[in-house]
């Protein structure tokens, strides 16, 4: 609890580094894309499977810190065993990297259903 803390306190050592966001990318490759899709947008075939779906990650990024999810990314998500904690399997600085990485894709906030931007992966009537 204590060090979750610190990790929302925390600064991003590489905010805004490309070359951290670059190394970033084969960490999303490897653990993320299965649930929340090859770019971010929460449609990974693995996640599919779950009750509550994996959040679209490029819709979240436009309203939380780098900080804020990089501690999701290392303590995983309270009372949601499938989003679990990487810290251990990924080092800090990697889980800085693929926060850098998902941020380096740039936030996209859909409009709700039947607006004009809701293109890939929109769904007949929904
Ligand atoms: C086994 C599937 C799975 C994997 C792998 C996974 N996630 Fe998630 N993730 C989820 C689910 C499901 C949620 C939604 C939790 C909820 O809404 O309760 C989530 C939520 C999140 C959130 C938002 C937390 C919040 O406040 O809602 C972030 C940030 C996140 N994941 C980042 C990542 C990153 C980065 C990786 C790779 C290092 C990753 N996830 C790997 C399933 C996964």
């Amino acid at each position: 609890m204590m060090k979750k803390t610190t990790w929302l306190l925390s600064s991003n050592p590489y905010e805004g580094s490309t070359e951290s966001a670059a190394q970033g990318e084969a960490i999303y490759a490897a653990r993320c894309a299965s649930c929340h899709g090859a770019t971010g947008f929460g449609d990974g075939a693995a996640g599919k499977a779950f009750e509550t779906p994996p959040r679209d990650l490029r819709a979240y990024i436009a309203d939380h810190t780098t900080a804020h999810f990089a501690a999701h990314v290392a303590y995983g998500k309270t009372g949601n065993p499938t989003m679990p904690g990487f810290l251990g399997v990924l080092t800090e600085d990697q889980v800085w990297h693929v926060t850098n990485y998902v941020y380096s894709l740039g936030a996209v906030v859909r409009q709700p259903a039947g607006e004009a931007n809701a293109t890939a992966g929109s769904k007949p009537g929904g």
